[in-house]
């Protein structure tokens, strides 16, 4: 690992992948070979939904329509496809 990297941990699962900073959630884990579902790649279909449960991410599209960031978490987005790396 190196600082530009994030470390992904699926809860309930041994899942674990790297994603690059800059890279989306959904990307990364898909390039690392998960079964990830996902229809519109682009925040509005909800298909991607995760729950954070621990770290920050930054929303790539903080407009897009669709499923919105839960009230508890407003700084993180809701879905794989919209989530970056906090500190990228
Ligand atoms: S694939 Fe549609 S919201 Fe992520």
């Amino acid at each position: 690992m190196t600082d530009s990297q994030l470390l992904v941990e699926i809860a309930g699962s041994e899942q674990r992948y790297v994603c690059e900073r800059g890279d989306t959630l959904l990307r990364a884990g898909l390039r690392a070979g998960l079964g990830l579902s996902y229809e519109c790649n682009a925040g509005s279909c909800g298909i991607c939904k995760i729950d954070l449960i621990s770290g920050e991410l930054d929303d790539l599209y903080p407009q897009a329509p669709g499923i919105k960031t839960a009230p508890s978490r407003r700084a993180s987005p809701s879905s794989m496809c919209r989530s970056i790396d906090h500190s990228g």
